[in-house]
């Protein structure tokens, strides 16, 4: 069976190393020694100024969202998983959807300004599979009509844009680790704000607000990350470099065998240093995804439709139409990604995608 994609599990005696640092310091959780030199490595491996760990990758956009958006008008993409426009609802928000861009599949960034209203606080946007949204474009509008932005980087991981992390931009991006991404913690997130004031109010916001056992700074709820998922991180971190060069490579193969008369891929933006997250085509109609979804089952090959259906079109937002979003939507599958994925599995979904 070839699944879209497969967990990397670090050799276990090197989990089992930091295991038993948990074991001796007799900690699980509230910020103990292995969470906390995960941070500072992660600051190194990202060349990030600064991070907070947190148990997922939808707990910091709630988080963000609390802070930020005031209850009021979130301008947001409708092509994301549904934990971006689910966190908006959530904290009682009302998402307000602005179609993509056809190629790069982010927000389109010159129909944002047609949906602002007195009511918008804040635009939530997400660099699609690692494909940054054109965020010089977005920090002028929002400067412009004074909102704040926040980035879903669930898929960045390891993204640079124009030399910088990806996460230093906006006023705060969140990221997942969950076990399914590109770096992973089984289960687990971060969030970055290159402004210092916002990084401590979402730091306290992440631990029920406490500023020290006894006192309070503001209205928090339980968004840390545990010593065990963060002995996971560890473990995985020293094969970033491995596992993103042999994604890259897999990434390759597919650019130089698939057909691309009939589908097309995804469009990285200019500047980018991307991290081979997924790997999308984008079909001529449903009726021929379909088509090849089953020739691939069939073959014992799950590629998921990534990201079905449209946000707009889910019954808790206002159901507005999104023609670029809805058509994209209903025409891409993401394909197999994984370290390890060989020429024979390859070419078995290549023939059949051909
Ligand atoms: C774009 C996007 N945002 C948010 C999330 C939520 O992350 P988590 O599953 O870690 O809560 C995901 C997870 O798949 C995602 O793909």
């Amino acid at each position: 069976m070839i699944n879209i994609t497969k967990t990397f599990l670090p050799p276990i005696e090197e989990y089992n190393h930091y295991l038993n640092r948990l074991w001796d310091n007799q900690w699980l959780t509230n910020r103990g020694e292995l969470v906390k030199e995960l941070e500072e490595k992660l600051k190194e491996h990202l060349s990030s100024s600064n991070i907070i760990l947190t148990n997922n990758g939808t707990v910091p956009l709630q988080i963000a969202l609390k802070l930020l958006a005031n209850k009021g008008e979130i301008i947001t993409t409708p092509f994301s998983y549904v934990a971006t426009t689910a966190a908006i609802v959530w904290e009682n928000c009302i998402p307000v959807f602005v179609d993509i861009h056809p190629e790069y599949l982010t927000i389109d960034e010159n129909k944002i300004e047609e949906a602002i209203t007195p009511n918008t606080t804040a635009i939530l946007a997400t660099h699609v599979f690692g494909n940054p949204c054109n965020v010089d474009a977005i920090d002028t509008i929002a400067k412009k009509h004074n909102l704040k932005v926040i980035y879903d980087a669930a898929h960045c991981f390891g993204v640079k844009y124009k030399g910088k992390s990806i996460f230093d931009f906006g006023d705060v991006s969140t990221c997942s680790f969950h076990a399914t991404k590109l770096f992973h913690t089984a289960e687990g997130g971060a969030m970055f704000s290159p402004n210092e004031d916002l990084q401590k109010q979402l730091f306290y916001s992440h631990n029920f607000g406490h500023d020290g056992p006894l006192a309070f700074h503001g209205l928090g709820v339980n968004g840390k990350m545990s010593e065990l998922q963060a002995a996971m991180g560890l473990a995985v971190l020293p094969y970033m470099e491995q596992i993103t060069s042999e994604r890259k490579k897999v990434v390759d193969f597919y650019n130089d065998n698939l057909n691309f008369r009939k589908v097309t891929s995804l469009k990285i933006r200019e500047n980018t240093i991307w991290n081979y997250s997924y790997y999308p085509v984008i079909f001529e109609s449903e009726e021929q995804l379909l088509h090849a979804q089953k020739k691939l089952n069939n073959e014992q090959i799950f590629p998921r439709r990534y990201f079905y259906p449209s946000l707009n079109t889910i019954e808790y937002t206002n159901g507005l139409s999104m023609p670029i979003s809805e058509s994209i939507a209903s025409r891409i599958l993401c394909l197999p990604l994984y370290d390890g994925l060989d020429a024979e599995k390859l070419n078995k979904i290549i023939n059949c995608i051909n």
